[in-house]
């Protein structure tokens, strides 16, 4: 089936069309920058661009950078505040035209490279972590979703959260070599294993084409791969999300 996957980060929308058997992008990624403002209704007026641009009709799944329960946006993530509340799934609907199922990002990524990557077959708990603007994670517990996990959000030294000091978004603003972030990121995937013992974790997002840039600083006991689907795992698995239970909050 041909389904349409979009992406939402802080800094792009990104979209494609996906098989849903094989998990191959069936287009080119067509990406749209986040509107500076990060509010509803702009980033929804970016979304109807993206399907129009696929001329597109049919369901579409939808990752999205905050914690996201039964289609509700839950937290405001690195977006406006103003989303906190909505009902994501109908405000997409909406503006499109088109039925949306929208799950978090990094769940989304998550479960692509569970099902079409390196993560197949890997039972045990396998934590996804998705590095951009924000730092996304996704667990899996025998190949099954647990939703919503947030290791992001981890408070330290001045920080609010770890994110802002290890996502790629702190490189940028701060100016960072990739050594000098390959060793703050390091220190987060020290933490993860700390608090939660994973048995796999995988690394993805737009980071994960720099691997070899400091995948020599990640020193952690935890084996530790790069997502081969690289930073369409996020529009892979969104795709293929409208086809899942509609929503998995069974935990
Ligand atoms: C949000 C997560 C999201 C991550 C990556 C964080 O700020 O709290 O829900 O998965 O950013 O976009």
């Amino acid at each position: 089936m041909e389904l349409l996957g979009i992406d939402i980060g802080g800094s792009g929308i990104k979209g494609a069309l996906v098989n849903s058997d094989t998990g191959e992008l069936l287009t080119e990624r067509h990406r749209i920058p986040t509107p500076e403002s990060r509010k509803p209704k702009a980033m929804a007026e970016v979304v109807a661009q993206l399907v129009e641009h696929f001329d597109y009709k049919g369901p579409v799944g939808c990752g999205f950078p905050t914690i996201v329960k039964n289609g509700v946006c839950i937290s405001k993530g690195n977006l406006h505040k103003s989303w906190v509340g909505v009902n994501v799934d109908e405000l997409f609907s909406q503006a499109t035209g088109q039925p949306f199922t929208v799950v978090n990002d990094a769940d989304a990524a998550g479960y692509a490279s569970m099902n079409y990557g390196v993560g197949r077959g890997k039972d045990g708990f396998v934590i996804m972590i998705t590095v951009g603007t924000g730092l996304g994670s996704g667990a899996f517990y025998n190949g099954k979703l647990i939703p919503n996990f947030e290791l992001g959000q981890i408070p330290y030294k001045k920080y609010r959260k770890i994110e802002d000091w290890a996502a790629s978004s702190a490189m940028e603003r701060e100016g960072l070599s990739y050594e000098r972030w390959g060793k703050r990121f390091n220190k987060f995937l020290t933490f993860v294993e700390l608090l939660v013992s994973p048995d796999l974790i995988i690394i993805g997002g737009g980071i994960s084409k720099k691997w070899n840039q400091y995948s020599h600083l990640i020193d952690v006991e935890t084996h530790v791969v790069k997502a081969e689907l690289m930073n369409h795992a996020g529009i892979i698995g969104a795709a293929v999300s409208c086809l899942r239970e509609h929503h998995h909050q069974e935990v």
